[in-house]
């Protein structure tokens, strides 16, 4: 019985000891959004990893970060208005309304942040410097994990606060959950 104990205490020693450094990446479309992403900073902290957190500006009304906890907190704006602004949801929530992964303005969000992100060379390189162990993203958009690559992060993950997209279903080859199909932000055809 010690005998096992004491493995368990080793086991358990040997896990709470194993601390990575992880850089998360967050689409700041909504405040949902910057919460569920803040949430997860704090539980990574919480299991003693230190997580930097990069969000994406899109609603530049959104200003909280979700987290206290992230050891840097770094944002993308652009210098000029975000399209995202121009969504139907934001102009009068009210209008009826289809989003889907091709709409146009969000087609033009994720580019002019992702081309936004990856001109700041100097940025890209202090991130470089980190050498993280882990690469968590969003995937609202994918320039999360082409930033990973750029970084030489080799473990990459992603998370939706939602249900899964159907985009990701068909890139990545998993089926689709059966239990939910009124996927909103996907056509409606
Ligand atoms: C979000 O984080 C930045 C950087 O740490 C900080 O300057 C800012 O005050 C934070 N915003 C809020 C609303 O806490
Ligand atoms: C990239 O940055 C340079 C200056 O650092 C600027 O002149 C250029 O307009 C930027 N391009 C984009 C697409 O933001």
């Amino acid at each position: 019985m010690s005998f096992l104990l004491s493995i368990l205490f080793f086991v358990g020693l040997i896990c709470s000891s194993l601390s990575f450094k992880v850089l998360l990446y967050n689409t700041g479309s909504s405040k949902s959004h910057i919460q569920f992403g803040g949430a997860l900073v704090n539980t990574l902290v919480d299991r003693g990893h230190v997580v930097d957190l990069l969000i994406m500006s899109w609603n530049p009304n959104v200003n909280s970060n979700g987290t206290y906890l992230a050891r840097n907190i770094y944002r993308i704006n652009l210098n000029e208005e975000s399209p995202w602004t121009r969504m139907d949801h934001l102009v009068d929530s009210m209008r009826p309304q289809t989003v889907s992964f091709s709409h146009p303005i969000y087609e033009e969000t994720r580019q002019e942040f992702c081309k936004t992100l990856l001109n700041q060379s100097d940025f890209i390189e202090r991130l470089k410097i980190e050498q993280y162990d882990v690469g968590i993203s969003s995937l609202y958009d994918h320039c999360g994990l082409g930033l990973f690559y750029l970084l030489g992060i080799r473990s990459t993950m992603g998370f939706f606060p939602t249900p899964m997209m159907d985009w990701t279903g068909w890139e990545l080859g998993l089926p689709m959950a059966p239990s939910y199909i009124s996927d909103l932000l996907c056509d409606q055809t």
